[in-house]
């Protein structure tokens, strides 16, 4: 049936229609100013409702791309002999550590897993609780579940830290997924070492995946892994207390004038202190309270450049010896006096922590 509908009755649907959207759109309006009117705890709430909404949806997003579509959810078979699914059993919703491994391999292998073996005691018991790793062979034809098994006997590997093999395309591809594959090097070249010693941490459900060295510090990467990567959840309970905070080592008046005055140029070593090789500007002061005469060594501090121009001639051995001469740093008596105190305390402590090295040293060599 097809009534042809009179302009008039067009005209009056049309403004009902005008009218209804007019109103609704005054009462919006109206809502605004009372939400502006009420506390501001309604509209901060609400900032946090949109943004908890927001946060969830990009985890959802994250977890969704970085999800089973991506992984490819390949069976790998554990050290224990165990069939698991890359992504449904070793890396669906929770925070990992991958890397990728040989047992035959020499050299940088071992060191790696040593290295996380570190991160591993650090996190303890958290292991096998909120966080996996996981070393997955490279060579599975020689690595099989039983070569693993040893393999991780030997290193002293304990809950949380699987092996596993697997078939060999399945593992490479994997490794691609995860941009651990070095791709500048052609098949025919590429030999078991130069795989890539990368690690890669990540949060499965929050889609927050990072490549590390396993050799960086590993209290970094267990932090990474412990805080982090779990949105900083698991962050101490139990919060310290300030009483409970441990004292502060006093620093006399002379360290803290050495360290203020001299440590530009000096060192106190001796070559037990581990202090970084780059080459200092004047002598090691270790034991040089002993070496020098007192009165020597006092006036020294004080007036270095007048001894020098007087020609000395400790000074002028010393000059021959080093580029830069020691500046007049204008110190007091009493300063001086704190100063020769500290360089003497301190070549005292080292040459403590050298006896009790040598004693550990020589228990080794006589239990060996
Ligand atoms: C700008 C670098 C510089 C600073 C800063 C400096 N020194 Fe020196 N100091 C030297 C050099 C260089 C020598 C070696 C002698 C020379 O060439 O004058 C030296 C020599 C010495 C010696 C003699 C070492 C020996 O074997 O007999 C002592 C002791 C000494 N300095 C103590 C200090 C103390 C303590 C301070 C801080 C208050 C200090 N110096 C600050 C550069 C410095």
């Amino acid at each position: 049936m097809n009534i042809p509908t009179p302009l008039f009755i067009k005209l009056i649907i049309l403004s009902v229609f005008l009218f209804i959207i007019g109103s609704f759109a005054q009462g919006q309006g109206q809502g605004q100013e009372q939400d502006k009117d009420t506390s501001k705890n309604t509209s901060n709430e609400k900032t946090e409702k949109i943004e908890k909404k927001q946060t969830q949806k990009q985890q959802k997003k994250a977890s969704d791309i970085w999800g089973k579509d991506y992984f490819p959810n390949i069976e790998l078979t554990t050290h224990n002999g165990e069939k698991v699914k890359f992504f449904d059993d070793l890396i669906k919703g929770k925070v990992v550590a991958i890397n990728f491994i040989f047992t035959s391999c020499q050299d940088i292998c071992p060191a790696e897993t040593a290295r996380l073996k570190k991160v591993a005691d650090i996190l303890g018991d958290r292991m096998g609780k909120d966080i996996f790793f996981y070393s997955i062979s490279i060579d599975p034809d020689r690595d099989t579940p039983e070569v693993l098994k040893n393999y991780a006997k030997k290193f002293n590997i304990g809950a949380g830290w699987t092996f596993l093999t697997g078939d060999k395309e399945e593992i490479r591809l994997l490794r691609k997924k995860l941009g651990l594959y070095i791709t500048d090097i052609s098949e025919a070249e590429r030999t078991l070492s130069d795989h890539n010693v990368n690690l890669i941490i990540g949060n499965q459900a929050l889609g927050r995946w990072v490549k590390r060295s396993p050799f960086e510090n590993p209290y970094v990467i267990a932090n990474q892994m412990g805080n982090w990567l779990q949105n900083w959840k698991q962050v101490r309970k139990k919060r310290n207390r300030y009483e409970n905070a441990p004292a502060l080592r006093q620093i006399s008046e002379g360290e803290m004038k050495f360290r203020n005055m001299c440590t530009a140029c000096h060192v106190i070593s001796g070559g037990i202190a581990k202090i970084p090789s780059t080459k200092q500007v004047g002598p090691d002061l270790f034991g040089v309270v002993e070496r020098r005469d007192p009165a020597w060594l006092t006036r020294w501090l004080i007036e270095p450049d007048k001894m020098l121009a007087e020609k000395d001639p400790i000074a002028i051995a010393l000059k021959e010896k080093y580029q830069v001469v020691m500046p007049n740093l204008s110190l007091s008596p009493k300063n001086t006096e704190n100063i020769i105190q500290y360089i003497a305390n301190e070549t005292q402590r080292l040459k403590t922590v050298a006896e009790k090295r040598n004693k550990t040293t020589s228990k080794n060599i006589l239990t060996k």
